[in-house]
């Protein structure tokens, strides 16, 4: 980590991060290694004055903090993200029009989602600097190139790529089948999208252009399913730190901001449905023709029609224990699967940050570990 970021941006707890891995351990990881659980200890035998074991004079517990400090940093980038798709969806006429391809709110919906983005990460950074904990800072990290397409802030520096997405689709099945991540499961991509750009990078014709429309609308069919994946992505990592958060303030924060990452999804999975299929002017199929509404042969019952586009509700799957009666609910929501360093993973393997620096990712996986680390105190 460089000397310039360590001093002006990052915590003594974030600049530890760049030290030798023995230094990276937290206290659980500590406590873990001495094959100590925080259960066994007798009270007052919690190591004290090197770390904030508990909450006390109204301090956040470490992993309270450590929750709250992954989520501002994770809320930053989703602004980021979000910012460069309302400049283009709000700016540029003809992404706009493809977007309205999918529905005629997608333009509007886009700019509340940015909206509700910049206030997760402000809300989050001021509740943690009301603490007297310092506010999570990615600034620095602000270097990458803008869209130059009518619309874009061409000037700005962005901390996300939008324009090689490899998008993870497997979430249309997963919500429609009977199977969860958290038990192992896998799902089929319902659309190839790899390495692909979901914003213009410049201006292209209009989606009615009989010659070159089917352009602008791949890219906002990408974006449109793109917007589902992220936020699918962050309705299940606010699930994963819900069993983990000690303060019950920080766990209404938790729930309450999680709920409405829930809401962002299940806008924007209705949306993607709406994609049309598309072919290039050699008459090559670049975007498949996605299953008809409603599926023709429903059986009614529970996940009774997995490839219909109008089942948006999510069907009934495994939750907690296979005993038990099959439940509709998010999933993932395990450390494993949905946790901080999962999340990171998924979203540096789908290209968001290309460009980024070591820096950048050192600092994200040790914000992850971290986050992931948290237990609930009792
Ligand atoms: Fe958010
Ligand atoms: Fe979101």
């Amino acid at each position: 980590m460089s000397k310039k970021l360590a001093n002006d941006e990052l915590t003594s707890t974030d600049q530890q991060a760049a030290k030798p891995s023995s230094n990276t351990l937290g206290r659980r990881s500590f406590m873990k290694r001495l094959g100590l659980g925080a259960a066994v200890l007798p009270a007052g035998a919690i190591i004290t004055s090197a770390t904030r074991a508990r909450a006390d004079n109204g301090r956040l517990s470490e992993g309270d903090v450590s929750i709250l400090r992954f989520l501002a940093a994770a809320e930053i980038l989703e602004t980021d993200l979000w910012q460069q798709y309302t400049e283009l969806a709000l700016g540029n006429p003809s992404f706009q029009q493809a977007l309205i391809t999918l529905d005629g709110d997608m333009p509007t919906y886009v700019n509340q989602n940015t909206r509700d983005e910049f206030t997760h990460q402000n809300f989050i950074n001021a509740y943690l600097m009301s603490k007297g904990e310092k506010p999570v800072n990615l600034e620095p990290f602000r270097k990458l190139p803008s869209s130059q397409a009518t619309g874009a802030n061409k000037t700005a520096k962005r901390l996300t790529n939008l324009m090689n997405l490899t998008v993870d689709t497997s979430w249309f099945l997963r919500y429609r089948l009977s199977g969860n991540p958290d038990f192992g499961d896998t799902f089929a991509q319902i659309v190839n999208l790899d390495n692909v750009s979901a914003i213009p990078n410049a201006d292209l014709p209009p989606p009615t252009d009989v010659n070159f429309g089917f352009q602008i609308q791949f890219i906002a069919n990408v974006a449109g399913f793109h917007f589902a994946t992220i936020e699918q992505g962050g309705s299940s990592l606010y699930q994963s730190f819900l069993p983990k958060a000690s303060n019950l303030e920080v766990l209404k924060i938790v729930g309450a901001i999680g709920g409405t990452e829930i809401m962002h999804f299940q806008t924007w999975q209705d949306k993607a449905g709406n994609a049309p299929m598309l072919m290039d002017n050699h008459g090559n199929t670049i975007f498949p023709q996605l299953p008809i509404a409603p599926d023709p042969a429903p059986d009614g019952i529970d996940h009774s029609a997995p490839n219909d586009t109008n089942q948006i509700m999510p069907a009934p799957c495994k939750f907690i224990s296979t005993h038990l009666p099959l439940c509709s609910v998010i999933r993932p929501i395990s450390t494993a699967q949905a946790g901080a360093k999962a999340a990171v993973m998924g979203l540096t393997a789908s290209g968001l940050f290309n460009g980024q620096s070591k820096d950048f990712f050192n600092l994200l996986a040790h914000l992850a570990e971290e986050a992931d680390e948290a237990e609930r105190e009792r």
